[in-house]
């Protein structure tokens, strides 16, 4: 079978509707016909400065949350990164065939820098993408389902695998993106011009999928709409309108130009109600599951254990592999 890897940081409060429509979404099917790899970045969630007993809430509750949103623990790998140090060790020697001028070049480097510059910036979030390449390729993932904005990471990750292959001999997968280009770009609710995101977002602009529904309706309801009151796909000149009926389409399952069809002489008003009833539909019985899981901390920890185990059996044989072929001595 092929293989799919993703990982996803560990957030406080919850993953938010782009998470889930851009990437999340997309992984429980994969795990039909897929060796299924899925986890927690909780290593990556460090290179912001983080409260420890946070952290280690956000990383159970992110965990509960994959469950809830369909991953199955029986068919797939549910893991901690942290849990598999076999990441990091490969980190290190991709770190070292990754150009300074390179990594400089991460569009999410510079944005996350942004104006106070990288001179108050952490290493790590500069390795970031280096670590992220190491997560893909020590596990071998033929394919990494996410949002469009990790991209440029995938292209490096690809950049790197077959920089290892030609110098060392073949060794790593090369991974295809697997990008949804209807869903890759969830937009913020009260500015469309910019992705929905945890950073980025007003608290208005962005929906917490585990957020209680009144709220979660409100926001909704209240989404920013363009001018004008026709419903039409216009990303250019209606933004707002546009990623509600992308939205809406993701959860309907009818394709845009159907939806546009139906809406045709209806208002603003009507089109964020039926979002707001498509995303409360989801959002309700996952935040039930989520709060069950959380619930059950024993059998959580111990999934993740049989999640960890099974992904290091395969990354300790690309790490050997590799510290193998480039000359590290072994240890005996
Ligand atoms: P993260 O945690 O920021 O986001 C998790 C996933 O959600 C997608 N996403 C979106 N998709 C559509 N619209 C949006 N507005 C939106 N916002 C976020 C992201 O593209 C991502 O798929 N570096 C990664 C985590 C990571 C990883 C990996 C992913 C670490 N190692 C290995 C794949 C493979 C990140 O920070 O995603």
């Amino acid at each position: 079978l092929p293989r799919v890897l993703s990982l996803i940081q560990p957030t406080a409060q919850s993953f938010h509707l782009g998470n889930y429509l851009g990437a999340l979404r997309q992984w429980v099917p994969l795990q039909d016909d897929h060796d299924a790899f899925y986890g927690i970045a909780d290593l990556h969630a460090l290179t912001v400065e983080m409260d420890p007993q946070e952290l280690h809430d956000n990383t159970l509750r992110g965990a509960a949350q994959l469950i809830a949103a369909g991953v199955d623990p029986e068919r797939s790998t549910l893991f901690i990164q942290s849990h598999v140090p076999e990441h990091t060790q490969l980190s290190w020697v991709l770190g070292c065939l990754t150009g300074f001028g390179q990594a400089s070049r991460m569009t999410q480097f510079k944005d996350k820098v942004g104006k106070a510059g990288t001179e108050s910036a952490n290493v790590g979030l500069f390795t970031y993408p280096v670590l992220m390449a190491a997560d893909i390729l020590v596990h071998q993932a033929d394919q990494v389902p996410v949002g469009e904005d990790q991209r440029q990471h995938l292209e490096l990750t690809r950049d790197l695998a077959q920089r290892f292959n030609a110098r060392y001999g073949e060794t790593f997968v090369v991974p295809e993106p697997y990008i949804l280009k209807s869903v890759g770009k969830i937009q913020d609710l009260q500015d469309p011009t910019m992705k929905m995101s945890k950073t980025g977002s007003s608290p208005n602009g962005l929906v917490e999928l585990l957020e209680d529904e009144k709220k979660l309706v409100k926001k909704l309801k209240s989404a920013v709409t363009d001018s004008g009151r026709e419903i039409i796909f216009d990303e250019q000149a209606k933004p707002g309108v546009s990623n509600l009926l992308t939205i809406l389409s993701a959860f309907s399952g009818t394709a845009i130009p159907d939806l546009v069809d139906q809406f045709a002489g209806k208002g603003y008003g009507d089109l964020k109600g039926a979002v707001a009833d498509a995303v409360a539909g989801f959002a309700t019985p996952f935040r039930e599951r989520t709060l069950e899981l959380m619930g059950e901390r024993t059998e959580l920890q111990a999934i993740l254990a049989r999640g960890a185990a099974r992904a290091r059996e395969v990354a300790s044989k690309s790490v050997t592999e590799v510290y193998a072929k480039v000359g590290l001595l072994p240890p005996r």
